[in-house]
C-alpha cells in the first residue's frame, strides 16, 4: 500500500512537471501527460515519433471532470452508464472554450475521451487537476506495450518514469465509437461491438478504414512486429513462426499458441507479447493460422491485417 501511494506521488511529480510518464490501464499502457499542456503534449509526439495530425485519446476519472472540456450527448450517457470505466473510447465535440491543448486534436473539432479501469491509472487521475493525454505506449505504426519492460523495449531511457501496474488484463486497445453523429465504429477494440448495439439499440456504421483517415490509426501499417506477417495460413513454412490458436497434436519449436484453450479473450491478452518475443527469438517471418472474427477475435483479426501490411 505505502509503495503505491509513494509511486503515485512520483508519477504525479513527474506530471505536475510537463513531463511524460507511461502507465498501465486494462487495454494496453499509455504514456501520458497532461492534456492541458502544450509542453507535455508535444513531448509525447516527439517520444512516440507520431505525426502531430494523429490526434490523442484524452483520459478522465469520471464525466464530472469530462463536463468542462466535451459536450455531453444521449448516446454517450448511454454507453457511460453502462461500460466506463473500461475499453471504450468515445469521440466527442469539443466545447470552444475548453482547456484542452490544441496539439492534443490538432485543431480538430473534436476529441476522442476514456475512462481507464485500471485501478492504479485511476488513482492517479483522481490524484491531478487534469486530464491525461495519453497514446498506447509504442513508437508509432509499432507493436502495443502490455507491460513494464514493453515499454522499456521500445524507449529505454528516454520514458524517465514507468508507472507498473503488471500485465494489462485486456492487450488490446480499446474500441473507439465517433459521438458527435450517427454512431459510427472507428476502431475494433477490447469492447464487443454488438454489446454496444445493445444499449443503443440499433446497428452501428462501420468506418475503420475510412478515407478520410477520421483515425490515423485506420492507417494501413500499424500494429507491426517489423517482420513480415501474413494471415489466415493453413500450413507454415519451416523458417516461419506459427502462431496458432487452437491446440495440435504434434508440437514443433516454431509454433507459438495464443491461447490454452482456443479462448479468444485469453489470444488477445497475448497477442502482442507473442509477437514481440517471436521477434526476439529471431524468427524474419510470421504466419498465422485462421482467428474465428467473432467476438473479440475481430479485434485480433483488425490488428493482423494491419500488422500484415509491413
Ligand atoms: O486503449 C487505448 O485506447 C490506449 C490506452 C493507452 O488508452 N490508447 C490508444 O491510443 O490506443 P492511440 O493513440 O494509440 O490510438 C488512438 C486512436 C488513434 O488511431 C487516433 O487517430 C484516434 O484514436 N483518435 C484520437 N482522437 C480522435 C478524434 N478526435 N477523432 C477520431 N479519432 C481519434
Ligand atoms: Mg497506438
Amino acid at each position: 500500500m505505502k509503495t503505491i501511494q509513494s509511486n503515485i506521488k512520483k508519477a504525479k511529480k513527474y506530471l505536475d512537471n510537463n513531463d511524460c510518464i507511461a502507465v498501465p490501464t486494462e487495454t494496453v499502457y499509455g504514456l501520458a501527460g497532461n492534456a492541458y499542456s502544450n509542453i507535455a503534449v508535444k513531448k509525447i509526439f516527439k517520444l512516440k515519433k507520431r505525426p502531430s495530425n494523429n490526434p490523442l485519446i484524452v483520459h478522465y476519472y469520471n464525466i464530472n471532470k469530462l463536463k468542462n472540456d466535451c459536450n455531453i450527448n444521449e448516446n454517450f450517457k448511454k454507453l457511460y452508464k453502462r461500460f466506463s470505466p473500461g475499453p471504450i473510447t468515445y469521440v466527442l465535440s469539443l466545447k470552444k472554450n475548453c482547456k484542452i491543448s490544441k496539439f492534443v486534436t490538432n485543431k480538430q473539432k473534436s476529441l476522442a475521451v476514456r475512462f481507464p479501469k485500471h485501478p492504479l491509472f485511476k488513482k492517479l487521475l483522481k490524484n491531478l487537476d487534469y486530464p491525461l493525454a495519453a497514446p498506447s505506449a509504442n513508437i508509432s505504426t509499432k507493436l502495443s506495450s502490455v507491460q513494464a519492460s514493453d515499454v522499456k523495449e521500445e524507449f529505454g531511457s528516454k520514458v524517465r518514469y514507468i508507472l507498473n501496474g503488471g500485465k494489462c488484463n485486456i492487450g488490446v486497445e480499446s474500441t473507439i465509437i465517433n459521438l458527435t453523429n450517427k454512431p459510427t465504429l472507428l476502431r475494433y477494440g477490447g469492447l464487443e461491438i454488438s454489446r454496444i448495439e445493445k444499449i443503443l439499440k440499433k446497428k452501428i456504421s462501420i468506418n475503420i478504414n475510412s478515407k478520410k483517415k477520421i483515425a490515423p490509426g485506420q492507417f494501413p501499417l500499424h500494429y507491426s512486429p517489423g517482420v513480415p506477417l501474413r494471415v489466415n495460413v493453413k500450413k507454415s513454412k519451416s523458417n516461419e513462426a506459427f502462431v496458432l490458436i487452437k491446440k495440435r497434436n504434434i508440437n514443433s519449436k516454431n509454433y507459438y499458441y495464443l491461447s490454452k484453450k482456443n479462448n479468444l479473450n485469453e489470444a488477445a491478452k497475448n497477442l502482442y507479447s507473442i509477437l514481440r518475443k517471436i521477434k526476439k527469438d529471431g524468427y524474419k517471418m510470421i504466419a498465422v493460422e485462421k482467428i474465428p472474427n467473432i467476438g473479440i477475435g475481430k479485434t485480433i483479426n483488425d490488428r493482423l491485417n494491419r500488422a500484415s501490411n509491413y
